[in-house]
């Protein structure tokens, strides 16, 4: 088939490279002119692993193409998945305007019939507000417009194999013909006719994913429903963790007898920073908007925004405990991505963890592995590391803000070996207390006894 994507961002990308390498033809756009031209020149904007097998190889064999003209990609495509950004609003309501946009040019460019598919995430009757778009711009041309939700369940790092094995497809669908179109697009991901180019020993036993056919309204909602869940599973855990706390238990040992009962389930359980992203807290934030546009009390989901915020204060607490006076001292931070496996640092909980620290007169020095770049953009004043043993040179502090796996190989007496004090705090619970105490090290997590 031919698919037009709009908007080359974390999904936008994942969805066009791993639409054309699982058969279609793909025109990816962006009205950042100078993402096509790094992506057209063979470059990457994004770290996302997986991405720099995928797109070179649809590249070469003529199945992936970039434009920054985005009436190209409204003449090449039959559908259209829309993946441009709906960022908060200052009022914590998604912005919508680029949806809107992007309903424009495909409305009044469009010779012949389009399917358009939203993989953005939206609250709920987005969809209904994109039809009435779609045919009030398109109405001088006459051509008929379908509209079908499509959320998305991509997780940041792992996003590639996400999209080829996914769990679930959700389709939100108005007709029959347009669900037979959706399930045309994704059969070889429903077979699994292609050759997983991330494989991992797990692909081919992982199960075919389920296809669910719903309501717009409802694929919608799910998606909102399922990003906020996560959220509040988070939120618990971090709860209970401070109740662990208090009470010399250990949360690691509560979560995964937790866990193991079924109805629970074990992910989203580990306590620490926060959750941070571009996803979760803004989803979160747009739902209870909606809840409250619609009449519906769900300050459940404020407390879970609330008890995510005060994760930083409680780390700092923990440092400042530690320090006595935080003022003038050498931190090293290690990790500034909202989580492993990506270099996105937007709402990322160290972040914020910086900002407070410098808030409050520490001298950082950070290291990611892959986040400098992005991080230098928004927080020029820190010193960089080049490598975490750097970060650890005569410091009094080392913070683990993002649980990369690197942070759990590291040579760990050699960097008590460069620190000023061997003090960690942990953010994470990456590392074992009993350890960190045998190699010398004070050491503080959360919901563990130091
Ligand atoms: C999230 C959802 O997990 C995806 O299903 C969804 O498709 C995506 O948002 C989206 O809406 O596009 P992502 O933002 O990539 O994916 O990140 P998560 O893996 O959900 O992690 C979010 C945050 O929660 C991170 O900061 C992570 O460190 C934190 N987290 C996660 C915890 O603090 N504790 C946990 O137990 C798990």
């Amino acid at each position: 088939m031919k698919i037009s994507v709009i908007g080359t961002g974390y999904v936008g990308l994942v969805t066009g490279a791993c639409l054309a390498e699982i058969g279609h033809e793909v025109m990816c756009t962006d009205n950042d002119a100078s993402k096509i031209q790094t992506l057209e020149s063979g470059g990457m904007p994004i770290y996302e692993p997986g991405l720099e097998k995928v797109i070179p190889k649809a590249r070469k064999d003529g199945r992936l193409k970039f434009c920054a003209n985005p009436s190209d990609a409204v003449a090449f495509g039959d559908a259209f998945f829309i993946c441009v950004g709906t960022p908060p609003l200052p009022n914590g309501d998604a912005d919508l305007s680029a949806i809107d946009h992007v309903a424009r040019v495909i409305a009044t460019e469009a010779k012949s019939p389009k399917l358009v598919i939203e993989k953005s995430t939206v609250p709920a009757r987005t969809g209904q507000e994109l039809k009435r778009a779609l045919s009030v711009y398109g109405r001088k041309s006459n051509v008929k417009f379908s509209v079908a939700s499509n959320p998305e369940f991509l997780r940041e790092g792992t996003a590639v194999a996400d999209f080829l094995h996914p769990d679930r497809i959700v389709v939100g669908v108005e007709d029959e013909a347009t669900e037979r179109q959706l399930k045309e697009i994704y059969k070889p991901v429903l077979e699994r006719k292609f050759k997983c180019p991330v494989h991992s020993p797990e692909c081919p036993n992982v199960p075919p994913p389920a296809w669910l056919v719903t309501t717009i309204n409802s694929a919608e909602l799910i998606k909102h429903a399922s990003n906020s869940f996560l959220a509040l599973k988070i939120s618990y855990a971090n709860m209970v963790s401070d109740l662990a706390e208090r009470l010399g238990a250990d949360i690691g040992e509560v979560v995964r007898a937790m866990g193991m009962d079924p109805r629970i389930g074990p992910s989203f359980l580990s306590a620490g920073l926060g959750f941070g992203g571009f996803c979760l807290p803004k989803d979160l934030q747009a739902f209870v908007h909606l809840a409250e546009r619609s009449g519906v009390d769900f300050t459940m989901l404020r407390e879970v925004e609330k008890i995510n915020k005060k994760r930083i204060d409680h780390f700092y607490e923990k440092l400042r405990s530690a320090l006595w006076v935080v003022r003038g001292k050498k931190i090293g931070v290690l990790g500034l991505a909202f989580k492993p496996n990506t270099d996105d640092v937007r709402f990322a909980p160290a972040i914020d963890l910086v900002n407070h620290l410098l808030g409050e007169g520490a001298v950082i020095r950070a290291y990611d592995p892959e986040a400098m770049e992005r991080a230098r953009a928004i927080l020029p004043q820190i010193e960089y590391a080049k490598t975490a043993y750097d970060a650890a040179k005569d410091a009094e502090a080392l913070l683990i803000a993002t649980e990369w796996d690197e942070f759990r190989k590291l040579d760990w007496d050699r960097i008590r070996g460069a620190m000023a004090r061997p003090l960690i705090v942990d953010g994470r619970n990456l590392l074992s207390p009993r350890e960190m105490k045998d190699r010398g090290f004070e050491y503080r997590s959360f919901g563990r006894p130091d």
